[in-house]
């Protein structure tokens, strides 16, 4: 795979201990591209309890991580659901770094409020996730594909999806919608930014184990007077049993998807939606 010398890449989301976001710049800058890192400051009751337990700090802690295997980062804080803030966080990025050659949109809503019927789903939580979910992946692909075309040097954008961008599952309505909404916003993207060489491509994973907060999750495991982290091993577990391959992905598994879809052996893949999920769904 072709190295990312000299490129500089933005990930949204990328301040989970165990997220993917994380490991989607851990895995771009050990390939060589410097890295801006972003997400939204989140109160503690809003964090995993093993970040809590472990001090993690976020994307700061991120950036020491990518220090420490010598490359440029640039942490910044933006709420995605301010349009007004990216293009703040776009601007400040370029006039660090000068230009951004790879966007990874990855962060998502917290997850948990939206498993409901969609009878009973609040207006108030569909608007959010599509705000975070598709808005948000719209408004910087816009902002940094109008710095990748200013630029003429073309550029990747990527896009994580989900499995639940290509099949809906009940009390799925919001978040399914709003990641069926990133797959036609990456095969438009695509042809519109096509004559500058950038490409948009979209990543749909399975299930992850990552330890993302779901007040869903959160909710159940006080039911049955069991920690989140052990309500969420049994979800980690039942999934993996159910999974073609045995497990479930870990977030390396995106991040390596990520970095082959931003190299330059990727250079002829444009609006297209690549499955990273163990074989459980095909299309
Ligand atoms: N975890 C899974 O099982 C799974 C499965 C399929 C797809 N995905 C997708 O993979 C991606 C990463 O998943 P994950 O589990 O690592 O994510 P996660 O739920 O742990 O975290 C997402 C990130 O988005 C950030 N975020 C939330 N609201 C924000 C806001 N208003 N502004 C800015 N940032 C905000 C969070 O702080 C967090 O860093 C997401 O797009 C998700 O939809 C995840």
């Amino acid at each position: 795979m072709a190295g990312l010398e000299g490129k500089v890449a933005l990930v949204t989301g990328a301040g989970g201990m165990r997220g993917v976001g994380r490991a989607t710049a851990l895995k771009l800058a050990g390939q060589g591209a410097d890295i801006v890192l972003t997400d939204v400051h989140r109160e503690a009751h809003d964090l995993p309890p093993g970040e809590v337990r472990a001090d993690w700090r976020g994307i700061d802690t991120v950036a020491e991580e990518i220090g420490a295997l010598d490359r440029r980062c640039l942490p910044l804080y933006c709420d995605l659901g301010e349009p007004d803030q990216i293009q703040r966080m776009v601007e400040q990025a370029v006039d660090h770094f000068g230009h951004i050659d790879i966007l990874v949109n990855n962060a998502r809503a917290i997850i948990g409020r939206d498993k409901v019927p969609v009878t009973d789903l609040p207006q108030e939580v569909w608007d959010h996730f599509l705000a975070i979910n598709t808005t948000a992946v719209f408004v910087c692909t816009k902002f940094v594909g109008q710095e990748m075309v200013r630029r003429g040097a073309g550029g990747r954008i990527i896009n994580i999806a989900s499995n639940a961008a290509k099949q809906a599952s009940a009390m799925g309505a919001a978040y399914s919608a709003s990641k069926f909404a990133v797959l036609g916003l990456t095969q438009a993207s695509a042809m519109d930014l096509a004559p500058h060489k950038i490409t948009v491509n979209a990543v749909c994973p399975g299930p992850i184990n990552t330890d993302r907060l779901s007040y869903w999750e959160r909710d159940r495991a006080d039911e049955e007077g069991i920690s989140l982290e052990q309500f969420r091993g049994q979800i980690v577990e039942r999934a993996g049993m159910a999974s073609p391959l045995g497990r479930i992905a870990e977030p390396e598994d995106v991040a390596n998807m990520v970095a082959f879809l931003a190299s330059d052996d990727a250079a002829f893949i444009t609006g297209q939606a690549y499955n990273v999920n163990g074989g459980l769904l095909f299309h």
